[in-house]
């Protein structure tokens, strides 16, 4: 079985897409949390702008992944407090969480610490300059090497 690590759920779109793939056990960590500071999800907090809406998000998550249930995973909570106590070492981790240069830059280091030795970490939206230049940073201070937005350990 491959272990894919998301972190930054959402409303499980992604999860989704993932798990059609039998092979993979999949773990997905998000808040869930209402909160103002978080300028770069502005679209999407324009209509999940109270905690009584995130809420629904994280319902509606459980639902469409129960069908999964012996393979799918979701921790709720900050993935600065969560990652941490994960005991398990993941093939495949997908960082999506906080956009912010702190934000993306702790993510990337929490994953190192969870990411098995052949497995990679996969980097959404670098588009963000934020998002950008945590990765970039990450790569130059690390044993690790990138191929676009895929980081491996350096052998
Ligand atoms: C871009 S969305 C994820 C989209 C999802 N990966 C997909 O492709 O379907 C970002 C998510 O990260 C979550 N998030 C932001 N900061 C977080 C943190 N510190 N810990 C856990 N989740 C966080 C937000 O709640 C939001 O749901």
């Amino acid at each position: 079985m491959i272990k894919y690590l998301e972190i930054g759920v959402a409303m499980g779109e992604h999860a989704e897409l993932v798990l059609r793939d039998r092979n993979i056990y999949y773990t997905g960590i998000d808040q869930w949390k209402y909160d103002t500071t978080m300028e770069h999800e502005k679209n999407k907090i324009e209509n999940w702008n109270t905690q009584e809406k995130w809420d629904d998000v994280y319902k509606s998550v459980l639902k469409k992944l129960s069908k999964f249930q012996d393979r799918a995973s979701i921790i709720r909570g900050s993935s600065r407090d969560v990652v941490p106590t994960l005991v398990h070492k993941y093939d495949v981790i997908y960082v999506d969480g906080d956009h912010s240069y702190e934000g993306a830059k702790k993510d990337l280091e929490l994953s190192l610490d969870v990411l098995a030795e052949d497995g990679k970490i996969i980097v959404d939206d670098l588009h963000y300059p934020s998002v950008r230049k945590a990765f970039k940073e990450f790569v130059e201070e690390n044993e690790v090497q990138h191929k676009g937005d895929t980081i491996i350990k350096k052998k």
